[in-house]
C-alpha cells in the first residue's frame, strides 16, 4: 500500500482523542513514518527538566537561554518512529521514550510547547523529517502550522469523559488517580494547548472533522485510510 510518491497526512486534536494510537495504525497501513510531534515536545520538556535538576539553571521563559539550549541538543527518532533519543552536545544519546509520558513531564509541557523559540524549532525539524520522505503526522497544529500544505488533514475529538476513560486506560501509572482527575489535567491542558498565542489547537478549515466517541480503534482508521485512498497507488 505504499504510496507511490511522498505524501503528508496530518491529524491533529486534543490530548486523549485517539491520535496517537490511530496516526500509528494509519502509518502501518499505509507503509509510511509516523511522526509523533508531541514526543518532539515532550522530549524537551523533559531536557529542560533534567538541565535544571542537574544544578545548571533553570532556564525560565528566556528566549535567548532557552534557544541556545536547543541548539545543543539532538532529538532522534527509531527508525519506526516509536522511540526517541535526547543527546546534549557531544555526550551519550538518551533514550528518554518512557520518561517523556510521566507525569513529572505531563505537567510542564503545556508550558514549554508554549514558548515560540521552542515551536519555532521543533516546527522546523519536523519540516525536515518530513522533506525527504512520507509521513503521518499528528499533533497539534501540523494541520495548521507545520504542513498547511500537506495531502490529507483530520482533526479527531471525542468527549472529554470518553478521552479521560482512554487516557486512565492506556496509562498503567495512572490507575490510582481518579477518573475526575485525569479529566480535570486533560481540561487544563486544552486550555493552554487552545488559548495560548502561538500556533493554538483549532481545527483547520479544510480538515476532516472525526468524533471518535463511541468509535472503535479500526473504524476510525478505516475512515482515514479510506480518504488517502486515491493517494496510494491503484491495486
Ligand atoms: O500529544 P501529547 O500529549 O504527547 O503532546 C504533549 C504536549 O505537547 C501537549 O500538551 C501539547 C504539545 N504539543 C504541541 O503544542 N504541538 C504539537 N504539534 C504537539 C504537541
Amino acid at each position: 500500500m505504499t504510496p507511490n510518491r511522498r505524501i503528508v497526512v496530518a491529524i491533529d486534536g486534543p490530548s486523549g482523542a485517539g491520535k496517537s494510537t490511530v496516526a500509528r495504525a494509519v502509518a502501518k497501513r499505509l507503509g509510511i513514518l509516523f511522526l509523533d510531534t508531541g514526543a518532539m515536545y515532550r522530549a524537551v520538556a523533559w531536557a529542560m527538566l533534567e538541565q535544571a535538576e542537574l544544578g545548571k539553571g533553570g532556564m525560565g521563559t528566556d528566549e535567548a537561554a532557552i534557544a541556545a539550549f536547543l541548539r545543543r541538543l539532538r532529538l532522534r527518532f527509531s527508525e519506526d518512529g516509536e522511540r526517541i533519543s535526547v543527546q546534549l552536545d557531544s555526550g551519550p544519546a538518551r533514550d528518554v521514550s518512557a520518561e517523556i509520558r510521566t507525569p513529572r513531564v505531563t505537567s510542564v509541557v503545556s508550558q514549554v510547547s508554549a514558548v515560540p523559540i521552542v515551536r519555532e524549532m521543533l516546527t522546523r525539524e519536523q519540516q525536515a523529517i518530513a522533506a525527504g520522505r512520507s509521513v503521518v503526522a499528528e499533533g497539534r497544529d501540523t494541520t495548521t502550522v507545520v504542513f498547511p500544505h500537506c495531502d490529507r488533514k483530520f482533526f479527531l475529538t471525542a468527549s472529554l469523559e470518553e478521552r479521560a476513560r482512554r487516557r486512565k486506560a492506556e496509562r498503567p501509572e495512572l490507575e490510582a488517580v481518579s477518573l475526575q482527575e485525569v479529566a480535570d489535567e486533560i481540561a487544563v491542558r486544552d486550555e493552554r494547548d487552545s488559548t495560548r498565542s502561538v500556533a493554538p489547537l483549532r481545527m483547520a478549515s479544510d480538515a476532516v472533522l472525526i468524533d471518535t466517541t463511541g468509535l472503535s480503534l479500526d473504524e476510525v482508521v478505516e475512515r482515514i485510510v479510506r480518504e488517502c485512498a486515491e493517494l496510494l497507488p491503484a491495486s
